[in-house]
Parts: structure tokens; C-alpha cells; sequence
């Protein structure tokens, strides 16, 4: 069975999907930890409440490379094959990224490359963008930079506010991360440059 590794730094409805997609055998693998940078994130205690290991490693004031080292170290202590950012705030460093090689993903809420970073439902309006939608995509050092795995696209509406159309964005996000989870698991795609192409 593959190992999930969760990481998280809020609310951590991404992760309660992928959650049931797992105990409903949509995703072939077991959550072997959760972790948190924020000790008050509400998805850590989703997870205990869940029965998984919980673990919060506190960010704050830490190096980027000497904290992205204690993850590292948790990850692999549960043996973990694939790591799963689910509002993770944080860029990776090189050494996260090459210590699980094309072993990362993310999910944004926006259609790559269009608004990257922080407040991307926010991004998508100011912008006055008629489609938006979501991105998961495999993670490298850059911000929210790496080849693409599924995206799903949604209207934006003439009355929407950032909350509407962020809610109508996190429908798609809980469905296609676990797809994508599911995808990476079962080695039926390859990479090619930033293509990530099925295979049979
Ligand atoms: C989600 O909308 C996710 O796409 C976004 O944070 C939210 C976390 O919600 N991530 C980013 O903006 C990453 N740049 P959740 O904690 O309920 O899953």
C-alpha cells in the first residue's frame, strides 16, 4: 500500500477529501501523516480526530532549509511515497524538492500560470477573467511553477465575490486533487518536458 504524506497550514478541506477518497478506496493508499507548520490549523485536528498521525513542526522563525530538513526527516520516518500539499503556505526548498523527486503535489486555486501565489480567487477578479478554476500540478523550488496534472475550469460570475467564487473553485478542488492523487499512484502517465501525459 502507498504512503500520503499531508501537509497543511489551515482550514484543511482539501485534505478531508482526499481523506474520504481514501476510506472510500477512490485513492489506493493510506494517510501516514499529517503535518502542520501552524499548531492552530484546523486540518491537524481533523486529522487526530481522524485517528492519523498528527504532527505540527512550528515554521516560525526557522531557516527555510533547517525547517524544510525536520519535514523531510518526518516524512521519511513514515515511509512516505507520495507528499501532498493541501494549503501548505510555504515554498519549498531545492533540497525538499530533490529529496522526492516528482513526489510532490500541489493544488492552486487558479488555472496555471494565470495568478500565482497568495489570494488567487482574489487575483482572478480583480483581473475580471470570465473562467477560473484550479490546478494541481507537481511541485519544483519555484512558486507554483511545476508541470501540470489536472485542472478544471469554472465560470466567474458577474456578482461573485472573492468567498462565492473561491466556494465554487473548492467544489473542483476536492475532486480533482484525489483524481490526481489516484493518477500519480498508479504510474499510468509520464512526464514530458512540462507535459504530464496518460499512459495505459
Ligand atoms: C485551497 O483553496 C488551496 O487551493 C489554497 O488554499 C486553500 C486551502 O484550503 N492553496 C493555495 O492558495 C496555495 N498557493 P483547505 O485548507 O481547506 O484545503
Amino acid at each position: 500500500m502507498k504512503r500520503l504524506g499531508i501537509l497543511l497550514s489551515g482550514r484543511g478541506s482539501n485534505f478531508e477529501a482526499i481523506a474520504r477518497n481514501v476510506a472510500a478506496g477512490n485513492i489506493e493508499a493510506e494517510i501516514a501523516v499529517v503535518i502542520s507548520n501552524r499548531p492552530e490549523a484546523r486540518g491537524l485536528e481533523t486529522a487526530r480526530q481522524l485517528g492519523l498521525n498528527a504532527v505540527c513542526l512550528p515554521s516560525r522563525g526557522l531557516d527555510r532549509e533547517v525547517y524544510d530538513r525536520q519535514v523531510v526527516a518526518e516524512l521519511k520516518k513514515h515511509c512516505v511515497d507520495l507528499v501532498c500539499l493541501a494549503g501548505f503556505m510555504r515554498l519549498l526548498s531545492a533540497y525538499f524538492v530533490r529529496e522526492f523527486p516528482n513526489r510532490i503535489l500541489n493544488i492552486h486555486p487558479a488555472l496555471l500560470p494565470s495568478f500565482p501565489g497568495l489570494d488567487a480567487q482574489h487575483q482572478a477578479l480583480e483581473h475580471g477573467v470570465k473562467i477560473s478554476g484550479c490546478t494541481v500540478h507537481f511541485v519544483d523550488e519555484y512558486l507554483d511553477a511545476g508541470p501540470i496534472v489536472l485542472q478544471a475550469a469554472v465560470p466567474v460570475l458577474d456578482d461573485d465575490t472573492v468567498e462565492s467564487l473561491s466556494a465554487r473553485i473548492l467544489e473542483q478542488e476536492h475532486r480533482i486533487y484525489s483524481q490526481a492523487v489516484q493518477l500519480i499512484l498508479s504510474g499510468k502517465y509520464r512526464i514530458e518536458g512540462r507535459r504530464v501525459i496518460r499512459t495505459r
